[in-house]
């Protein structure tokens, strides 16, 4: 993630920033910057971790300046460090960043040739160091960010400011939020609208290709080109809280919606197709060798990443052929361990500091295995005490129900499918690549099943009153339903259970009448009819029952009480993802229905470090 923000104005710049980015942190703790231009020149503070750091800095050596862009950073590319920290500086030009720049290896080796010298791992460098040069010849500032935006792949919001031309910042929006607005002698550039309420309410929300050249005077939005764009000027009501949730009633909601961005975010940059298109993940540390010689492997993880870890057994046992285990960490920890010397062990976390995902992998890594971490948070301790690690790019999740994290899970569980079936011959070339182009349209059907919400709400709105559930899937679906009723429990406190439909009469069926609502998993696969059959024994016993199936499936129209369908297109080994972003879904119609804080629920936490 990472929140930006950029001031221009009369009044003390550095104070403008710093109360900015307390609207922005939630966007980013590891790391807090900002750039002041004054009389004496440019003035760049960076600290690390939360932004009282970067206060305590100003207020015992306050910047001087009317003038500046600031900085919150989510880690992406490059630990949690000062180097890291934004803004980055090229002589004297300086620029903050939010995105992922996916050229800037090549970018940098580049800019190294020509003797640019970099101070950071991150990808944001490079941007300081091609304005810098594109400055060299003449060009004025406006001039030179327009061309170093054309060179850019992947996504950003940029700002970027020059002690040549001290009257003016530039900004530049492509798959990042960014919002100018203007008000009195002041311009204001940031993330989102918050920082921006307390000086203006009238504000535009740039689109992606705009380029912005922002004086005390106003904001004049361009195409890359330099054609002027005429982008409307919105007068904002919101609150503070609202707008901190982009307009959202919740922070579970927002993260449910920015699902489609987080699995786009989760495959950029991973894959390299060389020039014989062969396909690599350069990401993964741990050598082909090692891949080759693991004897097994094993999944460990909770709660939520535990059902992720269980889809990946799945999918690693059908596309690699090879038996996976998978464990919760607080059973792991305590059980005669049967890990070799040489196992791969794949750690699942979204926090990256779960205590007992992080002991079972000390255990596994004592015991001789190579640890490879699957986690969202940069820089945790999972992160840093593996031998490789496979960042998730979901972007920081505040609501304590883990939503865009998991299905971020399942994406990033894909692409280390791909690649151990690459290393070991089982998949060839173009397999991998046509599965990844299967990948890359996963964010438009979960785009999908976002937009016809309004049917989860109406679902939601029958059932919400009812005290148990049943969720029932199938194969990869299982471990769905096991997170579908997760999902309702934690935010809703009603009793669900998930379960393999197979397994249903084999005891959960005693529990079926007509006040227990029944969520059945039924998408296009070759277990399809079975779970029909299973749905039917259900209904036969009266309960009412909650479909959720594949758009060419019309026979459970007469069965079901409900229907949601998620598109045909959807292979059948990446359902779990549309279909768990319909039970987000359900689940938080029936939670927020029950007057619950779905952000907060009781006895629960985000993240739990202790065992
Ligand atoms: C807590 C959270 C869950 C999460 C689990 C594992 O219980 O409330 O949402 O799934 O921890 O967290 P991790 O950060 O390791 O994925």
């Amino acid at each position: 993630m990472c929140g930006i923000i950029g001031y221009i104005g009369d009044a003390d710049a550095a104070g403008v920033l710093l109360e900015g980015l307390k609207r922005l942190e939630y966007r980013g703790y590891d790391s807090a910057g900002m750039a002041v231009l004054g009389r004496g020149g440019l003035d760049v503070r960076r600290r690390v971790g939360v932004l009282r750091h970067l206060e305590d800095e100003v207020r015992r050596a306050p910047l001087a300046g009317t003038a500046g862009i600031g900085h919150t950073r989510w880690a992406t590319h490059g630990q949690p460090s000062e180097e890291n920290a934004h803004p980055h500086r090229s002589g004297d030009v300086v620029v903050v960043h939010n995105g992922i720049i996916e050229n800037y290896l090549d970018l940098k080796r580049r800019l190294q040739g020509e003797g640019f010298a970099f101070a950071s791992e991150t990808d944001a460098e490079v941007i300081a160091h091609l304005l810098a040069r594109a400055m060299r010849d003449g060009r004025s500032l406006p001039q030179a960010f327009q061309a170093v935006v054309g060179e850019l792949q992947g996504s950003y919001a940029i700002a970027g400011l020059c002690e040549r031309e001290p009257d003016v910042l530039v900004a530049a929006r492509s798959g990042c939020p960014l919002v100018a607005g203007h008000g009195g002698e002041a311009s204001f550039l940031a993330s989102d609208v918050t920082p921006l309420l307390a000086h203006t309410r009238r504000v535009q929300f740039l689109e992606d290709g705009d380029v912005a050249v922002v004086t005390r005077r106003g904001v004049t939005v361009t195409d890359a080109d330099g054609r002027p764009v005429d982008r409307d000027t919105v007068a904002v009501d919101w609150t503070t809280e609202t707008a901190e949730k982009g307009g959202y009633p919740h922070f579970m909601l927002k993260e449910i919606h920015e699902q489609p961005q987080a699995i786009l975010d989760t495959l950029r940059g991973r894959t390299v197709v060389d020039d014989a298109g062969r396909v690599s993940f350069p990401d993964v540390t741990i050598t082909p060798d090692e891949f080759r010689a693991a004897g097994q492997i094993w999944i460990v993880a909770c709660g939520t990443s535990w059902h992720a870890g269980l889809v990946g057994k799945y999918l690693f046992e059908e596309l690699l052929h090879k038996p996976v285990h998978v464990d919760i960490g607080s059973e792991f920890r305590y059980r005669k361990s049967m890990v070799r010397k040489g196992d791969i062990f794949l750690a699942l976390s979204q926090s990256g500091e779960t205590a007992d995902t992080l002991d079972a992998a000390r255990e596994a890594r004592r015991l001789g295995a190579r640890v490879l971490s699957v986690v969202n948070v940069v820089g945790s301790t999972m992160a840093r005490e593996s031998d490789g690690v496979l960042y998730t790019r979901c972007g920081l999740e505040i609501s304590v129900a883990s939503t865009k994290a998991f299905t971020g899970q399942l994406v990033a569980l894909h692409l280390l499918a791909l690649h151990i079936g690459r290393v070991h011959g089982i998949l060839k070339e173009r397999a991998i690549r046509e599965w990844l182009d299967q990948l890359r349209q996963l964010p438009g059907h979960v785009e999908d099943v976002i937009k016809r919400d309004g049917e989860l709400l109406a679902v939601a709105k029958r059932f919400y009153q009812k005290n148990n559930f049943l969720y029932l899937g199938r194969w990869i679906n299982y471990p769905i339903a096991l997170e579908g009723a997760l999902k309702l429990k934690e935010i809703s406190y009603i009793h669900a259970e998930g379960y393999a439909a197979g397994e249903m009469k084999h005891g959960p069926i005693a529990l079926v009448d007509e006040d227990v609502p029944v969520v059945v998993l039924a998408p296009q696969d070759r277990l399809y009819r079975k779970t029909v059959s299973n749905l039917m024994e259900v209904k036969t016993r009266k309960a009412p029952v909650i479909a959720f199936t594949s758009e060419g499936e019309l026979d459970l129209e007469d069965v079901a009480d409900c229907v949601f369908r998620i598109p045909d297109a959807v292979p059948p080994l990446l359902a779990p993802v549309p279909l768990t972003v319909a039970l987000q879904l359900l689940a938080y119609h029936i939670g927020v229905l029950r007057g619950i804080d779905v952000d907060r629920p009781r006895n629960l936490a985000k993240s739990v470090t202790v065992e």
